[in-house]
């Protein structure tokens, strides 16, 4: 089946989901599909904290109303080490900035549950095979798919939006020779659970430990997301509810606190990897989140990059499509900019915080020196708390590419 659309939109993630809502704000057709099923959508764990540049973002576009409700806005974190738990105050640093824990899954599902009250069930195609694009460099690039039921398509667009992920088709739907990438991979993952207890402390707690990293986040009054730093290679069944449950209370123990226990109802392990690939444009296919660059997730950026990017995204399409080329010109610039400070960010928290295999003792004297400085320093405590805030301030990127037009 031929059809047209103005932009064609690859990957029903927060990136893809966001940009077709903002385009439809602004009139504009799209065509979204997914190559998983809404149910599995809906229930990937992964994210859970969103600066509050992405939080204004969201309720400026009506999507806020649930996360208004439910989101838990937290003014601070915890950095413990050598057995001391200390509290950056990130409003007091930043001049009244915070950030929100709502989990990935929730603006996900806000997200979709969106799209289709306003566009109807076929505003996303989800669990569609086959997908591919193609005429790139032509003014009518071209998306092709198969349907759930079958039916094969061809879209013709006015420009293309790659939001597939990390493994998705567009990144390499571009030819060779024409993105720089940066790499680097870290020689630990994350093991991650979801339990079912009131979290034992007010606000997130990152632990550097002498046998690794923990994390203690929370998705709600009554539920925990904790976090362990594993070997690489880890699997999920070496890891029994008891062991983990064990290793967390090792790593954030601390005189008169007690980590309590739960039911666990989910259970992965994330690899974490730095990438960035620029341009984040080729022709009139556009790259956003992470199709163009990954983080790891100490600090979490990821979600963040990616709603920052569509917002940018949104407004230059527009333009493009109105016969204005200049925003759309400047999108990889603008975005990329941001995306290397957090690539920066979370580099810098990951290796901070994280014991790496192998290394002496040196870098462990060298990663606590660091964290009695940000501890203890004004303009090191200011320098974390703007970044985990969101630097450079989401309002000021949107207001930038405005300027562009
Ligand atoms: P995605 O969420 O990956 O969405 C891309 C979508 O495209 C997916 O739905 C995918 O199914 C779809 N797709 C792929 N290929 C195709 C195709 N050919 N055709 C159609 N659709 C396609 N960040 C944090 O800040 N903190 C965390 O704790 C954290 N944990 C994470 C755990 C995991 C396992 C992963 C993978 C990421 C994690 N992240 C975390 C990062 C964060 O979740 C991502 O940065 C965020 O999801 C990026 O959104 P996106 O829309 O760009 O990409
Ligand atoms: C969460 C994940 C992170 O990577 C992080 O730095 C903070 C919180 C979370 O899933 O809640």
């Amino acid at each position: 089946m031929r059809t047209r659309t103005q932009v064609g939109i690859v990957g029903a993630g927060p990136a893809g989901l966001l940009l077709s809502h903002l385009l439809a704000l602004r009139g504009i057709d799209s065509v979204l599909i997914e190559i998983r099923s809404r149910e599995y959508c809906e229930a990937r764990q992964r994210a859970g904290v969103l600066e509050d540049g992405s939080v204004a973002l969201l309720r400026e576009a009506n999507l806020a109303s649930r996360l208004d409700r439910q989101g838990l806005e937290h003014g601070g974190i915890y950095l413990q080490f050598d057995g001391q738990r200390r509290h950056i105050d990130f409003r007091e640093l930043t001049g009244g900035r915070s950030v929100t824990v709502y989990a990935q899954t929730e603006v996900v599902k806000d997200l979709i549950a969106r799209r289709i009250a306003d566009s109807g069930r076929d505003a996303i195609s989800f669990s569609v095979t086959e997908t591919e694009v193609a005429e790139l460099d032509t003014a009518s690039p071209v998306l092709r798919y198969t349907d759930a039921a079958g039916t094969r398509h061809e879209v013709t667009c006015d420009a293309i939006a790659g939001c597939d992920g990390f493994h998705g088709i567009c990144r390499p739907a571009i030819p060779a020779g024409v993105l720089t990438t940066w790499e680097r991979d870290y020689p630990y993952a994350w093991l991650g659970i979801l339990a079912d207890v009131p979290p034992s402390t007010d606000e997130l707690i990152y632990a550097h430990h002498c046998d690794g990293f923990a994390l203690h986040s929370l998705r709600s009054p009554t539920v925990s997301r904790l976090y362990l730093q594993v070997d690489p290679d880890e699997v999920v069944a070496n890891w029994p509810d008891e062991r983990v449950w064990a290793e967390l209370s090792r790593r954030f123990e601390l005189p008169g606190w007690t980590l309590e226990r739960g039911p666990v109802l989910d259970k992965s392990i994330t690899p974490m990897r730095s990438f960035v690939s620029a341009p984040m444009r080729y022709g009139r296919l556009f790259l956003a989140g992470d199709a163009a660059h990954i983080v790891p997730p100490t600090g979490a950026k990821g979600l963040n990059l990616a709603l920052a990017d569509v917002a940018v995204l949104a407004p230059a399409l527009d333009a493009l499509l109105h016969g204005d080329e200049q925003p759309a010109a400047g999108y990889s610039a603008t975005c990329l900019d941001r995306v290397w400070r957090s690539t920066h960010f979370s580099w810098w928290m990951t290796t901070m915080l994280h014991r790496t295999p192998g290394a002496d003792e040196m870098t462990t004297q060298l990663q606590l020196s660091q964290l009695r400085y940000v501890t203890s320093s004004r303009a090191a405590a200011t320098s974390l708390a703007e970044n985990y805030t969101g630097w450079p301030p989401l309002s000021r990127l949107r207001s930038h590419a405005d300027q562009d037009r």
